[in-house]
């Protein structure tokens, strides 16, 4: 599998206080953002990096620098609820936007908006919490695919086997980094057993 989910005890930790439905949206902005940090440092724990001359304030010694721009597309709205995880962690990173809404009955994506900076040379995120059936996220790899990007991971924080099954299909060289694989998807489009509406519960829109 394409999936490399977070075996750590702090993602655990952090993954349940979202789950829990009493996290009201404060904290829930809060603990997405913490988990945030540990997605996107495995998320970029295969950059390659290069060496570079440095002194210490006792020596000259050899550091390493990332190889590659950052770029992180959220995919809207819910994938706003990482990118301050990434801008703190890369604070040079560009940012994109993938606005996409998904059609209630079918499921389907429909585009209102999209905005990349230059894809081609960098290491781009697609930040997409919530990995369901897969169709936003597909829809946005083709969308940075046809902007240029060859170098892509997703960034959710929990995925349902479906979605993961369909970007194996559509998608076999996207990594994906997860907190979480949940058990499925129910008969609305939630993952189970998931953490509800990730936008809905960053915003308040309950
Ligand atoms: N989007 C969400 O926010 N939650 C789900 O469970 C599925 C899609």
């Amino acid at each position: 599998m394409a999936i490399t989910t977070l075996d750590h005890p702090l993602a655990a930790d952090l993954l349940t206080i979202l789950r829990d439905k009493q996290t009201d949206p404060p904290r829930f902005r809060q603990i997405a953002e913490r988990l945030g940090y540990l997605l996107v440092a495995e998320a970029l724990s295969d950059m390659s990096t290069d060496e570079i001359d440095i002194e210490t304030p006792l020596e000259a010694t050899v550091g390493t620098r990332l190889h590659r721009p950052v770029v992180a597309v959220a995919v809207l709205r819910a994938g706003l609820g990482l990118l301050s995880s990434v801008l703190t962690l890369v604070p040079d990173a560009a940012i994109g936007f993938a606005g996409v809404q998904r059609d209630e009955e079918t499921a389907e994506p429909i585009e209102y908006y999209t905005k990349f900076p230059t894809l081609d040379k960098a290491r781009v995120l697609v930040l997409e919490p919530m990995l369901a059936t897969g169709g936003s996220l597909s829809w946005a790899i083709d969308k940075v695919e046809e902007n240029g990007a060859r170098d892509i991971t997703a960034v959710c924080v929990v995925a349902a086997p479906e979605g993961v099954s369909k970007m194996e299909e559509k998608h076999p060289n996207v990594r994906i980094v997860a907190a979480a694989l949940d058990r499925e998807l129910n008969e609305h489009f939630y993952i189970a057993p998931g953490l509800g509406d990730m936008g809905d519960r960053l915003f308040g829109t309950i």
